[in-house]
C-alpha cells in the first residue's frame, strides 16, 4: 500500500475491531449466503472442482473469513488474506471451532490458510503460487478501499496470480466518487463507488473479460452495489 489513504482502513479497522466484528458477525448470523455468492458458486467454481478435484481460492480482504468457510465447506482450497491483524486471529479462532468436532470432519472441507497482510503485495502471493495458481480471486467489498487510480493496477496484478482463464469475483459500492467516510461503524475508512460502465472499463483494462456484472440493492448488504464475475484473457 502507497500512500496514506491507501493505509487509513487498517488503522480504522483496527481502532475500531470489537465493533465491526460484533457487527458483521450479527450480520451474518442466520443468514444463507448471497444470491451472487451461490450463483458464483454453482455456476462457476463447482463445475471446475467437480472436472478436476481441486480448486484453489484466494479470498483477497477476507475480513472474519465468513466467505473464506462457505468456499471451505464446497471442498475448495482457501487462503484469506486480510490486512487488520484482529479479523485474522478471529478468522483462525472460528475454523478451528469449525473443524473441531472431535477431530471428525462434519462436511468434505477443503483447507483454510488465514495470513496476515496485504493481498496485493507481491512477497506475500508469489510464495503461494509457486506451486499452484488460484482458481479464483473473491474480493468481497475489499477493493473498495483503493483509490480509484490504483484500481486498474491491482486488477492486473491480481490476474498474474490466477490460472489461465482463472476467475476474478468482487462486488463494489455503487456511486460517484471517492473519499474518506466519516460515519459508520467504523469511521475514518476511505471508500471509492464505482458507476458500472466505469468499473467495467477498469476491470477489462487490467486483462479480464467479464462474464457477468450487475447492480444489485439491499442483496447481500445495505444499499447499491455492483457484482462482478470476469475471466482472465
Ligand atoms: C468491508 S470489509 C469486507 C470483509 C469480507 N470480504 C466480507 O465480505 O465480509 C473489507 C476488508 O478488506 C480488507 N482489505 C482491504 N484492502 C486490503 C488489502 N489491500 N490487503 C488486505 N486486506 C484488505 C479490510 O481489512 C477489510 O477486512
Amino acid at each position: 500500500m502507497k500512500n496514506q489513504d491507501e493505509n487509513r482502513f487498517v488503522t480504522s479497522y483496527s481502532k475500531y475491531s470489537e465493533d465491526a466484528i460484533r457487527n458483521w458477525v450479527k450480520c451474518r448470523r442466520d443468514k444463507r449466503i448471497s444470491r451472487f455468492f451461490a450463483v458464483l458458486l454453482r455456476q462457476y467454481c463447482c463445475p471446475i472442482f467437480q472436472k478436476n478435484g481441486l480448486y484453489y481460492v484466494l479470498d483477497a480482504g477476507c475480513g472474519l473469513g465468513h466467505d473464506a468457510q462457505e468456499f471451505s465447506k464446497a471442498g475448495f482450497n482457501v487462503v484469506g488474506v486480510d490486512a487488520v491483524k484482529e479479523f485474522i486471529l478471529y478468522g483462525r479462532k472460528m475454523d478451528s471451532r469449525f473443524r473441531g468436532n472431535n477431530g471428525k470432519k462434519a462436511a468434505p472441507q477443503g483447507r483454510v490458510k488465514f495470513i496476515c497482510g496485504d493481498y496485493a503485495c507481491s512477497d506475500l502471493i508469489t510464495p503461494l503460487i509457486r506451486r499452484r495458481l488460484f482458481d479464483l480471486i473473491w474480493a468481497n467489498a475489499s477493493l473498495i478501499h483503493y483509490p480509484k487510480k490504483r484500481l486498474t493496477p491491482v486488477l492486473n496484478r491480481m490476474a498474474s496470480f490466477v490460472r489461465p482463464a482463472g476467475l476474478f469475483a468482487g462486488t463494489f459500492f455503487h456511486g460517484k466518487g471517492e473519499g474518506v467516510y466519516h460515519g459508520s461503524f467504523v469511521p475514518g475508512r476511505f471508500f471509492a463507488r464505482y458507476l458500472k460502465d466505469e468499473l467495467q472499463s477498469h476491470v477489462e483494462n487490467a486483462g479480464w473479460r467479464i462474464r457477468w456484472i450487475h447492480t444489485v440493492a439491499n442483496e447481500e448488504r445495505r444499499g447499491r452495489w455492483i457484482q462482478v464475475i470476469a475471466e482472465k484473457r
